[in-house]
């Protein structure tokens, strides 16, 4: 059948394996998106400026985050049921049975991994106090691989010298391999890949490894930053790559391989730090029309059936959700992404999506 003339499309809701609501205003400001969207729930960054590296900061954000959900509801009759799942920020000194303990009291779900070099300069947005001494941290990975704690990895080489572009495959070699080696059951999620050679190692890995996939990481190339001048708007961590290397992904995608979820990494930052001339923020708005911008991607490559599993299902699991028995419909219909929400510039601004959640 010619996927053209599908009218809509209704699948289980979905889950966001990779999300950034940050705190206070801004969380106020963005977290409507999110709720606009019929996610079950999130994997919830730990990046704040004040990292949540600890249980009582995990679970003070928790309950910040509920307050928030709540304000959003409040006088409607409909109330979200959309469930945060807390990651802990590592660090060099929380300890293998803190770590444990979070998990067991469900403070977390999961370890985000962030790196950073001696002098505290992390390879992304709020990641200064990550892992300076990976070797250190492998009592914790021991630990986590014995009681099924995931570790999300940001798996992105930190030192200067590195070739940016290479940043993911030197890690990916030099960090990643090693870990899977010592803990051959430790459950990892490689999070927003975008090296196709990295695609491929999840791919065909005899280990219990998946990874979250971005939309900007399936739309663009590196070309997109720099087109007719530094495009701020379209520079996140890991930078997009070259062509090839977003093609190789995005078939991984689209062709339904069960090893790749959609985890949005949509990162609000406001106008104001996204166009400072010198350190300008990373991070991608994407949250206003995730689930648009995937369904556009999947119909644009023929590949509607996979969709549902991209969203809704593939390794769940891992953070200790089903498949959602309650099903959302995405109608084929127009709709024009937003300039800015809340101060934010929103990604792919003013273009027109063919596509509509009900
Ligand atoms: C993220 C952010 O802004 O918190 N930025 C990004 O470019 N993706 C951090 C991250 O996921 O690397
Ligand atoms: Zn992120």
């Amino acid at each position: 059948m010619n996927q053209k003339q599908i009218e809509s499309i209704t699948i289980p809701r979905w889950f966001d394996r990779h999300l950034h609501i940050r705190d206070g205003d801004m969380m106020r400001k963005v977290l409507p998106s999110t709720l606009n969207q019929r996610a079950t729930g999130a994997v919830i960054m730990p990046n704040l400026i004040d990292p949540i590296s600890t249980v009582e900061k995990a679970m003070d954000y928790r309950q910040r985050i509920q307050f928030a959900i709540n304000a959003v509801f409040t006088g409607q009759t409909a109330n979200s049921d959309f469930l945060p799942c807390m990651t802990l920020y590592l660090t060099d000194q929380i300890s293998p049975e803190e770590v444990v303990r979070g998990f067991d009291q469900g403070a977390w779900s999961g370890v985000k991994l962030y790196m950073a070099d001696q002098q505290g300069q992390g390879g992304t947005t709020g990641s200064h106090s990550g892992v300076k001494n990976l070797l250190g941290r492998y009592r914790v990975f021991e630990a986590m691989e014995k009681h099924g704690i995931p570790l999300l990895g940001h798996f992105e080489a930190v030192e200067r010298v590195v070739d940016e572009f290479d940043r993911e495959v030197v890690s990916l070699e030099r960090d990643l391999m090693p870990i899977l080696k010592s803990f051959p059951n430790l459950e990892v999620v490689f999070e927003h890949i975008t090296d196709g050679r990295a695609a491929d190692f999840v791919a065909e890995a005899d280990h219990k490894i998946n990874a979250t996939v971005t939309v900007q990481h399936m739309t663009l190339n590196r070309n997109e930053m720099f087109w007719g001048g530094m495009n701020p708007v379209n520079y996140c961590k890991p930078v997009p790559k070259r062509e090839e290397h977003r093609q190789k992904v995005r078939r991984y995608v689209t062709s339904g391989h069960p090893r790749f979820g959609a985890g949005t990494d949509s990162a609000p930052h406001d106008v104001s730090a996204k166009s400072r001339c010198s350190g300008c923020a990373a991070g991608i708005f994407t949250a206003d029309s995730a689930v648009e911008r995937y369904t556009a991607i999947f119909e644009e490559d023929d590949a509607l059936q996979h969709l549902g599993p991209f969203l809704s299902e593939n390794f769940l699991h891992i953070y200790g959700r089903k498949v959602s028995d309650e099903m959302m419909t995405i109608e084929h219909k127009t709709s024009v992404i937003p300039e800015y929400i809340g101060g934010v510039k929103v990604f792919q601004a003013g273009s027109t999506l063919q596509w509509k959640l009900v």
